[in-house]
């Protein structure tokens, strides 16, 4: 990989980021979705523009509009996040997963509004596809065949949890063949969803790479940048 250095870095470099929180829906007027706000994906698409990069920001739903300069492709919910990213993959240099994909979705959605009925109802949710993992398989499987003509990104995914917070993330980054993977424990004040702060871990192959104190998005969003730089721009990676 050719040394990506300078002011802008990331010139030339096409960059695809997840943000926000997908929306499974149950009828046309009610959904499941989670508490991702979009801020962090937004910070690192303002900070990768800021480098240079060609910014593809996948959204679900987030609070506030993305940062200008970059192209917004709209995903609601996690089938239709799969499709936009897995469609781009292949012209991408740097994947970046900070949205938060519902695990599951209603496994049946009704076309009109659903009537209250019973005092008790039971949803049934079926398993949502797993972005990351379809990326990881996706470089693997190029590898195997050899890799002739095919770009492989660089691939940064995230962990929310709560506890062992470190064994969790070594465990999906090796599970989903990330690059590096940043994790947050979401029970820690100034951490995670909806706040304007973050206070991140990043770790690679071997272990914790930076551990990074509590500031605001946009600066946790400049150092996961250097680090993925430095990681893609080594012989190694
Ligand atoms: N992710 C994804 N597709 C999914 C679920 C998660 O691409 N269907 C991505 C997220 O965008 C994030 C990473 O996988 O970058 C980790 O998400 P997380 O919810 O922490 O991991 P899961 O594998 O879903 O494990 P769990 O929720 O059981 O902890
Ligand atoms: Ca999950």
């Amino acid at each position: 990989v050719e040394l990506l250095a300078g002011p802008r870095p990331l010139a030339g470099r096409r960059v695809l980021i997840t943000a926000g929180g997908t929306i499974e829906r149950l009828d046309p007027v009610r959904y499941i979705t989670n508490d991702s706000s979009g801020k962090m994906g937004f910070a690192l698409a303002e900070s990768a523009r800021g480098l240079g990069a060609d910014v593809t920001l996948v959204c679900a739903r987030t609070d506030g509009p993305p940062p200008p300069g970059v192209r917004v492709v709209s995903a609601e919910s996690a089938e239709e996040m799969y499709e936009a990213v897995m469609s781009r993959v292949p012209e991408t240099d740097f994947v970046v997963k900070a949205a938060a994909v519902a695990d599951y979705r209603p496994a049946r959605r009704q076309s009109s509004k659903m009537k209250k009925g019973p005092e008790q109802l039971t949803l049934e949710l079926v398993r949502n596809p797993d972005i990351l993992q379809a990326i990881g398989d996706w470089k693997q499987a190029g590898a195997a065949e050899g890799g002739a003509g095919r770009r492989t990104p660089f691939v940064v995914g995230f962990a929310a949890e709560t506890g062992d917070t470190e064994r969790y993330a070594l465990d999906k980054l090796k599970r989903k063949r990330c690059d590096l993977i940043v994790a947050n424990d979401v029970s820690q004040a100034g951490a995670g969803f909806g706040t304007d702060t973050n206070i991140v871990s990043v770790y690679g192959d071997e272990g914790l790479v930076a551990a990074l104190p509590l500031q605001s998005k946009r600066a946790a969003a400049d150092r996961i940048w250097q680090l993925a730089i430095e990681r893609a721009s080594s012989p190694a990676a």
